[in-house]
């Protein structure tokens, strides 16, 4: 497995800039060490975050059908895959209709990876595994090192929702510049629906999500020696139903510095002032059509669940 590691410099640089800029944030990558991988996989089983169980749902009801328009070989390249647990229900069908492929996960978390990379080995006897560790924007440019089968390239889980409107379309523009005509893309995003619905599944009754979170701010004190108290945080998430984004904040119930003992910086809050942490975007069908459109891809075809929560749209490369 290969591993491309951000240097303590990008780190600092990345967490610093946040933290210092008029509306701070933190980057939502660092949400995935390996108590953030936990807890996510904790958020995909709780009652109100349906996205995982939809996705499953598309998987297993139209899987046949969707894995019969990869054709016969191709590599899967899959962008945050996670713990895999609704990529399995493809390989499956995949391994049933006797499809020549390799799979290359690809994740921020490299404990993700390890796992899921032996936990395949065993379930599926004989599939050829792949994993690297490190940022979807780095691992773009191994694309084109990996042979001349076709590349159906995985984006799932409303992953693409975390990145704002703009920074989607300049990633989706990314990937098809290092594609070729006719390669794949299926991509997992999460749909409009009952404004309730959708912020429950980022404030659920548990706190999971509000553990999450906060998870982040003691990752920072973890690993680069910040002195965040979470108890003077306020999970904060809400859904902006004209835009179509959840927007998830921690928010300083009072005057507070923290301090950074790593690299030497005192980050100042105001009473009230949030830390922005993840947008998750929910599409409708012009949102999808737009996207595609505008980054160099054709829809093949939609695939959607019972509810009509989520859809699973299969892109080609024009
Ligand atoms: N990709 C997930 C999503 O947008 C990540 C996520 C789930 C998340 N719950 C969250 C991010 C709560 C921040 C806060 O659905």
């Amino acid at each position: 497995m290969e591993k491309i590691v951000d240097t303590h410099e990008e780190i600092e640089s990345e967490v610093i800039q946040g933290l210092t800029s008029p509306q701070k944030y933190i980057p939502s990558k660092y949400f995935y060490d390996r108590t953030g991988s936990l807890l996510f996989q904790q958020i995909m089983g709780l009652p109100e975050y349906y996205l995982s169980r939809a996705e499953a749902e598309i998987f297993q009801n139209h899987g046949e059908n969707l894995v019969s328009l990869f054709g016969n070989a191709f590599d899967i390249v899959e962008l945050g895959a996670g713990d895999g647990s609704k990529t399995g229900i493809l390989i499956e069908w995949m391994l049933k209709a006797n499809k020549d492929f390799n799979y290359i996960p690809v994740d921020i978390a490299n404990d993700a990876v390890d796992q899921l990379t032996s936990q395949f080995m065993e379930q599926f006897p004989g599939l050829k595994v792949d994993g690297l560790t490190g940022d979807y924007f780095k691992m773009l440019d191994k694309l084109n090192a990996l042979g001349n089968k076709r590349k159906v390239l995985f984006f799932l889980g409303s992953n693409l929702g975390n990145f704002s409107m703009k920074n989607s379309l300049d990633f989706l523009q990314n990937i098809n510049a290092k594609l070729v005509k006719g390669d794949l893309l299926l991509l997992g995003l999460d749909l409009k629906k009952h404004p309730d619905i959708i912020l429950k599944a980022y404030d659920d009754r548990e706190g999971v999500t509000k553990n999450f979170n906060l998870n982040l701010l003691d990752r920072m004190n973890r690993e680069f020696g910040a002195d965040f108290k979470r108890q003077y945080f306020i999970h904060y998430p809400f859904y902006n139903s004209v835009n179509g984004t959840v927007c998830s904040s921690l928010v300083s119930d009072r005057q507070q510095t923290v301090n950074f003992k790593l690299w030497g910086n005192s980050i100042h809050f105001q009473a009230w002032e949030a830390i922005h942490t993840e947008i998750s975007q929910k599409y409708d069908k012009h949102a999808i059509q737009y996207l595609a459109d505008k980054s160099g891809f054709r829809i093949l075809q939609d695939f959607h669940d019972s509810n009509q929560y989520f859809v699973n749209t299969l892109w080609i490369k024009k």
